[in-house]
C-alpha cells in the first residue's frame, strides 16, 4: 500500500448495486404542494414519479445496501475492498459519511472518504478510483454515489420541487493485468456559472469577544436556474463525451449504451441527437426516480445491468453535470473479462 513507484495496471468495473427509499411522491400528489400539473412536469422533464427517504431512512443506510449488492455481484468480500470513495452532497455528517458507510459493511481494511461534485460526483469519483488502481496502490475499490436531495428541497419552489428523488448506487472497480476497460475519460468545472445552481451556507455574524466574530447559521434549499442549466447541458455534454471519445479512440458509434445523469428527459433526448446517437441507446429511468443526483448514474447503471440490457462487453458513454458548475464523462467496458 502506498507505493509511489509507476505502474500502469487495467481497470474492470466488475459489480453494480442501488437502492431507492419505499415512499414514492408522485406528480399528482405534488400538486397538493405547488401549483402545477402531472402533464406539465411530464412534459416538460419526463418525470412522474420519485423516492423519498423518510425520517428512519439515511444516506448511510441507502449507500449501505447499494454498496452490498456491488460488492456480491462483483464477487468479492467487503474485507476485500482497498477503498471506498462516496460521492454525494447531501452527507448525514459533515465531516464524512464513507467512513459510516465503511463501519456497516465491515470494510475493516479499506480507507473510505466523502467527494462533492454534485450531480457529476459519479463520475469524477470513478475517474479518482482509477487513479488509485492504475497506479498499483489499490486493487478493489467501491465507488458510491448517493444523495438525498428531499433534505435541502424547498418544497414550495416548483421550479426545482419537481425534480428531485433520492437514492443511492454503488460500482465495484477492480485492478486487471489482462486488459483495460477504462477507456477515456473528461473532466471539466467552470464556477464562474456557480449562481445556477445552489445549496449555499448562509450565516449571520455571532460576536465572541471584541473584535472576534464567527458565522452561524446552515445551508439554504436549492436554488436553480433552470433555462440556464439546461442550455449548459445541452452544450457542454455532447463536448465532453467527444472528449472522453477522443481520449479513448472511438468513434460515437462503437457506443453500446448513453448513460447519462438523469435530469431531465428533454436534455437526453438534445445530447443524444447532438451526437447521433439512436433513442434505443439512451438508458433513461428519470420518469420512476427524477433527479437523483450523484446517484442517478450508478442508478440507472445498475437497472441497466439487471435487467439485462447491459452485457458484459458493452461500450457505455456515461456523463455526468450539474452544480459547481462542473460536468464530465468517463467511456468503460462492462464487466469483467473473458465473461
Ligand atoms: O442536475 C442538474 C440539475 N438541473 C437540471 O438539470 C435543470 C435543467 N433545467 C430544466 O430541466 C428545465 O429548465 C426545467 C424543467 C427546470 C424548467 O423547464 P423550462 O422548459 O425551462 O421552463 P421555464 O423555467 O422556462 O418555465 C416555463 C413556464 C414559466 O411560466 P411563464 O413565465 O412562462 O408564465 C414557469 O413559471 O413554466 C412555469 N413553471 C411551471 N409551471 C407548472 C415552472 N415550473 C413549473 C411547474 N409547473 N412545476
Amino acid at each position: 500500500m502506498g507505493d509511489a513507484r509507476v505502474q500502469n495496471f487495467g481497470i474492470k468495473i466488475t459489480g453494480s448495486g442501488s437502492a431507492v427509499p419505499a415512499t414514492c411522491l408522485d406528480n399528482q400528489v405534488l400538486t397538493q404542494l405547488v401549483e402545477t400539473s402531472d402533464e406539465w412536469i411530464t412534459t416538460r422533464t419526463g418525470i412522474r414519479q420519485r423516492r423519498l427517504a423518510s425520517f428512519d431512512e439515511s444516506l448511510t443506510t441507502l449507500a449501505t445496501v447499494a454498496s452490498r449488492q456491488a460488492i456480491a455481484a462483483s464477487g468479492i468480500t467487503p474485507g476485500d475492498l482497498d477503498l471506498i470513495v462516496l460521492t454525494t452532497s447531501t452527507p448525514d455528517d459533515l465531516f464524512g459519511t464513507a467512513c459510516q458507510i465503511q463501519a456497516q459493511l465491515g470494510a475493516t481494511k479499506a480507507v473510505a472518504f466523502d467527494m462533492t461534485a454534485a450531480c457529476s460526483g459519479f463520475v469524477f469519483g470513478m475517474v479518482t478510483a482509477a487513479q488509485f488502481i492504475r497506479g498499483g496502490v489499490y486493487q478493489n475499490v467501491l465507488v458510491i454515489g448517493a444523495d438525498i436531495l428531499s433534505r435541502w428541497v424547498d418544497w414550495q419552489d416548483r421550479g426545482t420541487c419537481i425534480l428531485f428523488g433520492d437514492g443511492a448506487g454503488a460500482v465495484v472497480m477492480q485492478k486487471s493485468e489482462t486488459s483495460d476497460r477504462l477507456l477515456g475519460f473528461e473532466l471539466k468545472s467552470d464556477g464562474t456559472q456557480n449562481h445556477y445552481l445552489n445549496l449555499p451556507y448562509k450565516g449571520e455574524s455571532q460576536q465572541l469577544a471584541a473584535d472576534i466574530n464567527v458565522t452561524k447559521g446552515t445551508y439554504q434549499p436549492i436554488t436553480m436556474n433552470g433555462k440556464e442549466v439546461y442550455r449548459f447541458a445541452v452544450l457542454r455534454v455532447p463536448e465532453v463525451i467527444d472528449k472522453a471519445l477522443f481520449h479513448a479512440n472511438l468513434s460515437v458509434e462503437k457506443i453500446d449504451w448513453l448513460l447519462l445523469h438523469q435530469a431531465n428527459q428533454r436534455i437526453l433526448d438534445a445530447v443524444a441527437q447532438r451526437l447521433n446517437i439512436p433513442d434505443s441507446k439512451v438508458i433513461s429511468n428519470l420518469a420512476q426516480y427524477g433527479n437523483t443526483s450523484a446517484a442517478s448514474i450508478p442508478l440507472a447503471l445498475d437497472e441497466a445491468v439487471r435487467s439485462g440490457k447491459i452485457k458484459p462487453g458493452d461500450i457505455i458513454a456515461a456523463s455526468g453535470f450539474g452544480a459547481g458548475l462542473s460536468w464530465g464523462a468517463v467511456i468503460f467496458q462492462w464487466g469483467r473479462e473473458k465473461e
